[in-house]
């Protein structure tokens, strides 16, 4: 493919039906972390298309707002009734005037074709075809259009509704997007008519018009898994399910060890290291960057954070947006941490909240310490040295700065700074009555023994 060659995707996003039973338009819902229609626009990028339009329903104006949050270059097409996919197609016209090499048709409901696929189907265009489509072998073919080939050729593709008994038994099915010569396509596209079964203008029937033309069709294969299509929730939890047994795969061949890889969830764009070891049931939200080397033990959640080389996390820890953890620090069980910078070598072992704050080098903070961050108004920062010892139990109430090598002794409620390398004590005095016990013990034993005798 020469780099010269430019290319249009034409994501169709509108029509969709009423399976998923959502307030939400079906293409905006999220496999990993990322809208279906996100993944598409993504993959078809990486295919190298330098062009987007994306048809749109008129009922559905959110699927335009958000394509233009995540592709501010892209046209939006509203197709304004339902008539078909070549008819989807066509309302992107004006994109298609524009005089490029390739188009690609992408469905925004499909979102697990790879890069690699968009740019194969691109690839056998290069190679002198008019049309190219994608097919796979279904395990179960009832509803999806067949491949008709003839002599080892790409015919027609006749959909299910109009199907003989002969092709019914047709096991090649079509995936539904396809590649167009950019010379051709316009041309191809007003030829289709509407005399089928359903009265749709077909996109497949671009095959058979190419053929009439005395074009070349190809099709290229793709496994079933990777042009399944969401259509009701539980399609969604199916492209979750093949979303994730691909990450974790591409996690392990960089270099991680997952214990229990069916147990971890990632996110569309986690970043794992080598030497990672990730233990069982974790789940990572957007954002996430696991460097060389670190630990995430079980049952960890994590989210808009940056993990430092050969840092530890868990079990049961929660690291929120704007936690970054330096090298070799550790975050412990039951800890939770959002927008802090924890320093290299630093330790909150247990049962901790630290937000808005700032932890210094090789700091030590003690069980059960709180950074009161919030009062109902305004968030404050806390800041505690390089070096700092927060014994247990400790609430610093920001803003608040703990200086470097300061030591705060346990159960301390601190509400000033404490200097660097001094000794803040924030709570009230110890008292010791001599005996106190061995007396109340005598008189609680005596008053026990006299209310039995008088019963
Ligand atoms: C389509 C293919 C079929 C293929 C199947 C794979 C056609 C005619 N048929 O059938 O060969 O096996 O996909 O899943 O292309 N759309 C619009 N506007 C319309 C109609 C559809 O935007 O007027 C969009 C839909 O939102 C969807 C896509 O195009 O994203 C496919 O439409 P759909 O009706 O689901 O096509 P199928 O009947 O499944
Ligand atoms: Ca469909």
């Amino acid at each position: 493919m020469q780099p010269a060659c430019s290319c249009l995707a034409i994501v169709l996003a509108a029509g969709e039906g009423t399976r998923m039973k959502s307030l939400l338009p079906k293409v905006l819902h999220p496999v990993a972390g990322r809208s279906l229609l996100g993944h598409v626009l993504s993959s078809v990028a990486r295919a190298g298309a330098d062009a987007v339009a994306v048809v749109i329903s008129s009922e559905r104006p959110e699927v335009g707002e958000q394509t233009l949050k995540l592709l501010p270059s892209a046209r939006i097409a509203t197709q304004h009734e339902r008539r078909g996919t070549a008819h989807a197609v066509l309302a992107a016209k004006d994109a298609l005037k524009a005089g490029h090499d390739h188009i690609l048709v992408a469905f925004a409901d499909t979102p697990l074709v790879r890069p690699e696929t968009f740019a194969a189907l691109r690839g056998a265009l290069a190679g002198g075809a008019a049309v190219a489509v994608l097919g796979f072998e279904a395990q179960d073919p009832a509803g999806y259009g067949r491949l008709v080939e003839h002599d080892g050729k790409l015919e027609a593709i006749v959909e299910h509704k109009d199907t003989t008994p002969e092709q019914r038994q047709i096991k090649l099915c079509n995936a539904g997007l396809m590649a167009l010569a950019g010379e051709h396509a316009l041309a191809i596209l007003e030829a289709i008519g509407d005399d089928n079964a359903q009265r749709e203008f077909y996109l497949t029937d671009a095959v058979a018009v190419a053929r009439s033309h005395g074009l070349e069709a190809v099709v290229l294969k793709a496994p079933e898994s990777e042009v399944q299509g969401v259509n009701d929730r539980a399609q969604l939890a199916g492209a979750e399910a093949e979303f994730q047994r691909r990450k974790r795969h591409a996690v392990m061949l960089e270099g991680a060890t997952l214990i229990a890889p069916e147990t971890v969830f990632f996110s569309f764009d986690t970043e794992i290291g080598r030497d990672v070891t990730i233990e069982p049931n974790v789940v990572f939200g957007p954002g996430v960057r696991v460097a060389d080397g670190a630990v995430i033990h079980a049952f960890s959640h994590l989210e808009g954070a940056e993990v430092g080389p050969a840092a530890s996390v868990g079990p049961y820890a929660r690291l929120r947006p704007g936690t970054v953890l330096s090298e070799k620090s550790r975050v412990g069980n039951f800890v939770e941490v959002k927008a802090a910078d924890i320093g290299p070598g630093a330790k909150v072992n247990h049962l901790t909240y630290i937000g808005d704050a700032s932890v210094g080098a090789a700091a030590n903070i003690g069980a059960g310490t709180i950074t009161c961050n919030y009062d109902g108004f305004v968030k404050s920062k806390t800041t505690i040295g390089a070096n700092a010892f927060v014994g247990s139990n400790s609430s610093l109430v920001a803003p608040v700065t703990i200086g470097d090598g300061a030591y705060i002794g346990s159960g301390s409620v601190i509400t000033s700074d404490v200097a660097p390398d001094a000794l803040a004590i924030g709570r009230s005095r110890q008292v010791e009555k001599e005996g106190w016990a061995k007396i109340f013990r005598k008189e609680a034993a005596a008053r026990k023994a006299a209310k039995k005798a008088a019963e």
